[in-house]
């Protein structure tokens, strides 16, 4: 039986297929290349030594993804296929839901007609909204504040809708808080095509001279040094948190449950910055300016649920964050200049 990634060749679902890979799963991935590119195929191949089945396609063509389904013997979906731009998404919010909620429909409904019911959804942290409480555990009000957030939260509404329609599914929501870093070998991490808006990405960018400063969305929160703060996780901690779940999924009693996927640990702009400064001994120059539009102060998980039921934890610390984005960051600087 094999395991299918929708989107795997993404930033989380290629640190996903290496860890099934090396706990013996035959990975198939489904991905359109419209934020990643082929390459990753072979660089998931040369860091786990098994060969993976790869097929180019969009989640939006009902047909040939039922197709791939059937001829792979597929016995659970991974769905982290795609569009994550918050901004993005205020602006052209069809595109959004036609491909993030359309799409999952056809995922859903593909695997409803080959009889393949394990799914594991990539949700986010966003579905909670402005936090009412901390730490946030799963059973936290949910409230969308833009389209995206709309998006995740609709897919999440449906498949509650389709676990109480047939006990027989197997659901397991995670809903990652901030993903950041890249893998050790540095062969994998994340290389959009576009330029990401997010904070670790952009000091990356900001140290490798890529850009002038950074600026920082805020300083007046009602925070230890008044900038937001997050919940940043290693995106090999989180690869491993899939595996967690594919495991539990066998003995999972409920058809559908959440996970929250974070450290459980608050780390603020300004305490990020200075971790990376350190252990990459460079000047990330910064300056403050406004509050972005719809920032909460500060955000981090409650992880308990996860520890106990999925046997899972986050192990790499924010220093072992920065210094792998960096890593990652100057890998494939050096290969663009070969
Ligand atoms: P990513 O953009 O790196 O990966 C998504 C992959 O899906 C890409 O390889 C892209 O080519 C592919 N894709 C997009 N549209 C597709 C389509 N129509 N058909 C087939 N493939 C398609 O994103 P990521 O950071 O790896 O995120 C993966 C999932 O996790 C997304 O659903 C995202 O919303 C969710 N998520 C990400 C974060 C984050 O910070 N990265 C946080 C919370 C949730
Ligand atoms: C954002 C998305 C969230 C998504 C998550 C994925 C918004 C409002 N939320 O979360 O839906 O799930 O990414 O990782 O976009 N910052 C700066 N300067 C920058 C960039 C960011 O100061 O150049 C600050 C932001 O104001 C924020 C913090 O850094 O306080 C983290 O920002 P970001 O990495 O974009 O993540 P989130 O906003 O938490």
């Amino acid at each position: 039986m094999s395991i299918l990634l929708t989107g795997g060749l993404g930033y989380i679902g290629s640190h996903t297929a290496v860890a099934l890979c090396k706990s013996g799963h035959q990975v198939v991935i489904y991905d359109d290349l419209s934020n990643s590119k082929v390459e990753v195929v072979k660089s998931i191949e040369k860091l786990t030594g098994i060969k993976i089945i790869f097929v180019k396609g969009s989640i939006l063509d009902f047909d040939t993804f039922q197709t791939v389904l059937r001829d792979n013997n597929v016995d659970t979906v991974i769905h982290f296929a795609g569009l994550k731009a918050v901004a993005d998404s205020v602006i052209y919010p069809i595109d959004y839901y036609e491909v993030n909620v359309g799409g999952a429909i056809n995922v859903i409904k593909a695997m409803k007609e080959e009889q393949i019911k394990k799914f594991i959804f990539s949700s986010s942290a966003t579905v909670y909204g402005t936090p009412i409480f901390l730490p946030i555990n799963e059973n936290h009000r949910k409230k969308a504040i833009n389209p995206y957030g709309q998006t995740k939260l609709q897919i999440e509404s449906i498949l509650e809708d389709l676990a109480r329609s047939d006990s027989s599914w197997r659901i397991a929501c995670l809903r990652y808080f901030n993903p950041v870093g890249s893998h050790s070998s540095c062969l994998i991490g994340e290389n959009p095509i576009d330029i990401p808006n997010n904070l670790m990405p952009r000091i990356v960018r900001v140290a490798s001279g890529l850009e002038k400063e950074l600026l920082v969305f805020g300083d007046d929160y009602p925070t230890a040094d008044g900038t937001c703060e997050r919940d940043y996780v290693h995106v090999e901690d989180l690869a491993d948190g899939h595996l967690a779940a594919l495991n539990n999924l066998g003995k999972q009693e409920q058809p559908l449950e959440c996970f929250n996927l974070g450290t459980g640990q608050s780390c603020s702009v300004l305490e990020l910055i200075s971790a990376f400064e350190n252990v990459t001994d460079l000047k990330v120059p910064k300056a403050i300016s406004n509050r972005r539009s719809g920032d909460a102060a500060t955000c981090y998980a409650d992880v308990k649920k996860s520890r106990e039921i999925l046997n899972w934890e986050a192990k790499k610390s924010i220093n072992e964050m920065c210094l792998s984005s960096w890593e990652y960051q100057n890998f494939i600087i050096n290969k663009r200049l070969l």
